[in-house]
C-alpha cells in the first residue's frame, strides 16, 4: 500500500528586505509530501515510523550523503530553486541557522491534503499516520512569516498548487 498525496507549491515574493538572482521571486516556500521532502520526515518519523532514506545510496548522486530527500539526488523544488537563482531550501524542522528570508521547504514525506484526524476516525488506514498534513505545513508557515515578511512589507505571495487531493491506493 502506497500513500501518492499532495504536491503544492507555495511561492512568496517579499517585494523588500532580500534579494536573489531572480528578478521575480525572491524567496520560496515549498509544501508538500516525499516528492519534494527535503528531510522532514527524518525528523519527525522515527521512532514511530522506521526511516530508511537516511543511509546511502540516497542523496549519492548530487549532494554526495544521505540529505533526508527520497531521491538519489536532486527533488523538483531544487530545479526550481536553482532557475530562481535561489539557494536549495533546507527541510523546515531541521534545527539551523541559515537565514530562511530565501525560503524553506515545509514538505514532509506521507503528507496527506486533508487532516490526519479523517483517516483515524473513518479508519480508512490500519497504521498510525504523521501528523503532517498540508493544513499542520501551512501552520508552520504561519508562524515563520512574521520573520520573513513585517508590516511594512508589500507582501505579494502566490500559491500554485499542482496537484492538492491525497489518494489512497
Ligand atoms: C521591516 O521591513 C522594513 C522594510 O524592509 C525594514 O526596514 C525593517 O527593518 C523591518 N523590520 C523588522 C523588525 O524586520
Ligand atoms: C530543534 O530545536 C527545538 C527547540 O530547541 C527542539 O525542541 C527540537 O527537538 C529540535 N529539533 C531537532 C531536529 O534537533
Ligand atoms: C496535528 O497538529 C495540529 C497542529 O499542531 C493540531 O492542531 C492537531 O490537533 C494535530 N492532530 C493530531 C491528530 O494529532
Ligand atoms: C503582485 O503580482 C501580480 C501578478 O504578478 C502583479 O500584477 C501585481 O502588480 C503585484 N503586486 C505588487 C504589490 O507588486
Amino acid at each position: 500500500m502506497g500513500l501518492a498525496l499532495a504536491l503544492s507549491f507555495l511561492l512568496c515574493s517579499c517585494l523588500h528586505g532580500v534579494s536573489s538572482g531572480s528578478p521575480y521571486f525572491t524567496s520560496l516556500f515549498t509544501l508538500g509530501d516525499s516528492y519534494i521532502d527535503a528531510g522532514n520526515f527524518v525528523v519527525m518519523a522515527p521512532p514511530a515510523v522506521p526511516v530508511w532514506h537516511e543511509r546511502p545510496p540516497y542523496g549519492m548522486t548530487f549532494f554526495g550523503r544521505p540529505t533526508g530527500r527520497l531521491s538519489d539526488g536532486r527533488v523538483t523544488v531544487d530545479f526550481i530553486a536553482e532557475q530562481f537563482g535561489l539557494p536549495l531550501l533546507r527541510a523546515s524542522l531541521l534545527n539551523s541557522s541559515d537565514d530562511v528570508s530565501k525560503g524553506v521547504n515545509f514538505a514532509v514525506g506521507g503528507a496527506t491534503a486533508i487532516d490526519v484526524d479523517f483517516y483515524e476516525r473513518s479508519k480508512l488506514v490500519q497504521f498510525k499516520l504523521i501528523n503532517n498534513s498540508l493544513n499542520v505545513q501551512l501552520g508552520w508557515f504561519e508562524e515563520l512569516k512574521p520573520t520573513i515578511c513585517n508590516k511594512t512589507d508589500k507582501v505579494n505571495a502566490s500559491v500554485k498548487p499542482s496537484s492538492s487531493l491525497g489518494s489512497l491506493e
